[in-house]
């Protein structure tokens, strides 16, 4: 297919669920990605954290946060029917876990930030219950003697990225979505719309509506008129992989997390051993080398958590790109371009933010209106204004 209703421009997870929801619809839809799965999602833990990466500020974007949280169990069960055969279960499993989240603090600043943290929470209603330090080695007999206390959230789920992207892939294939395994280099514009891709190589694909979802890289893709270019930045994260042989397990039962001397680390369990530390959050623009520091100051971080830690095989390393907006939310829907929409900019919130970013990406490429929960996150948010007409005085 040369022509489809829907383009989507970056097969990672938000173009992939994009282009599933919209084949479901009925949309004759293709994908337009080099390696499509791959992207963040490859790096990602999988944290669905939605209260415990509360942050000041972004209380808008945790309405949205929150709503996808709830949606995951159904979609993952949708998700398992799609990729599955005749038998029952054969569906794929993407590990969604509701395991909840301990997030602990290490001394009394770390303590205080925590404090802050679980006031914010329950100013924005939301449900953690302050624990001891005894009470949370109690729960993590793992954790370090010196934990000070903690907030144990247990809405905060996991589930992993890279299983989560195979689904969809395979989901999407089997609803009918066609994809072009080349970078698209260059939006083409016709008139005063957007009318499809040039890929490299100089094949050209035309759309109704194209959808660019190409996380970090959304921002680079030539020909994109610059009042429409999402602000979008790459913010690099070094996340490492263990794995806890079976004689140690349960290492630890839920995610675990800290502020560190002002950094984050977290640890995410998985039930097949693994264990995903992470993750480092750097400005260094397009960088993805994974260095002696950020592996350093992780396992240190994590080691300081949980001491045991070090017994474990280190199995990988490596480093991805957050996608990053102004505001850290996500621009979603129509642009001031007529036929280009956005999917993008969901910075620590990707994985989370997966089955509403599909919900709201379908509802507008099929009826044109953006739902009103995704409202707030039009990209048309950081449109320059027009300039204010002075009247000159004769
Ligand atoms: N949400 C986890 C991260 O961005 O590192």
């Amino acid at each position: 297919m040369r022509s489809s209703d829907v383009l989507v421009v970056g097969g990672g997870i938000i173009g992939l669920v994009t282009a599933w929801r919209a084949a479901q619809r009925g949309l004759r839809t293709a994908v337009a990605d080099p390696d499509p799965g791959g992207g963040a999602a490859r790096v990602a833990a999988g944290m669905l954290a939605a209260v415990t990466e509360l942050h000041y500020g972004e209380e808008t974007l945790l309405g949205l946060n929150l709503a996808s949280a709830r949606r995951y169990p159904d979609f993952v069960a949708e998700l398992a029917e799609a990729t599955g055969g005749a038998a029952a279960g054969s569906g794929h499993d993407v590990g969604y876990r509701a395991c909840g989240t301990l997030a602990v603090a290490l001394d009394a600043d770390d303590r205080a930030h925590l404090r802050e943290l679980h006031a914010l929470q329950t100013r924005c209603g939301l449900t953690s219950e302050w624990l001891s330090g005894r009470e949370c080695r109690r729960l993590e007999p793992m954790l370090a003697p010196g934990v000070r206390g903690g907030l144990r959230v247990d809405g905060d789920h996991q589930v992993d990225p890279r299983r989560l992207a195979a689904a969809l892939l395979l989901a999407c294939e089997r609803a009918g979505v066609v994809f072009h395994r080349v970078l698209a280099e260059r939006l083409t514009v016709a008139g005063d719309r957007a009318r499809g891709v040039v890929l490299a190589g100089g094949e050209e694909l035309t759309a109704d509506q194209v959808v660019l979802a190409a996380g970090s890289l959304s921002g680079r893709l030539a020909g994109v008129p610059e009042e429409v270019l999402p602000p979008v930045r790459p913010v690099k994260g070094q996340v490492l992989r263990l794995r806890v042989p079976a004689a140690y397990a349960p290492f630890l039962s839920r995610t675990v997390r800290a502020v560190v001397r002002g950094s984050h680390v977290y640890l995410v369990p998985r039930e097949n051993g693994e264990l995903v530390v992470g993750a480092t959050s750097e400005e260094l623009g397009w960088d993805t080398t994974v260095t002696a520091g950020g592996v350093y100051e992780l396992l240190r971080d994590a080691h300081e958590l949980v001491p045991g830690i070090t017994e474990l095989p280190l199995t990988e390393t490596r480093a991805g790109l957050r996608p990053a907006s102004p505001d850290n939310a996500p621009l979603l829907g129509p642009t001031a371009l007529p036929g280009l929409h956005l999917a993008t900019g969901h910075y620590r919130n990707g994985v989370l933010l997966t089955p509403v970013t599909g919900d709201v990406m379908a509802e507008v490429l099929t009826t044109g209106t953006l739902p009103d929960e995704a409202r707030p996150f039009t990209p048309r948010r950081f449109s320059p204004t027009p300039p204010v007409r002075q009247e000159q005085p004769a």
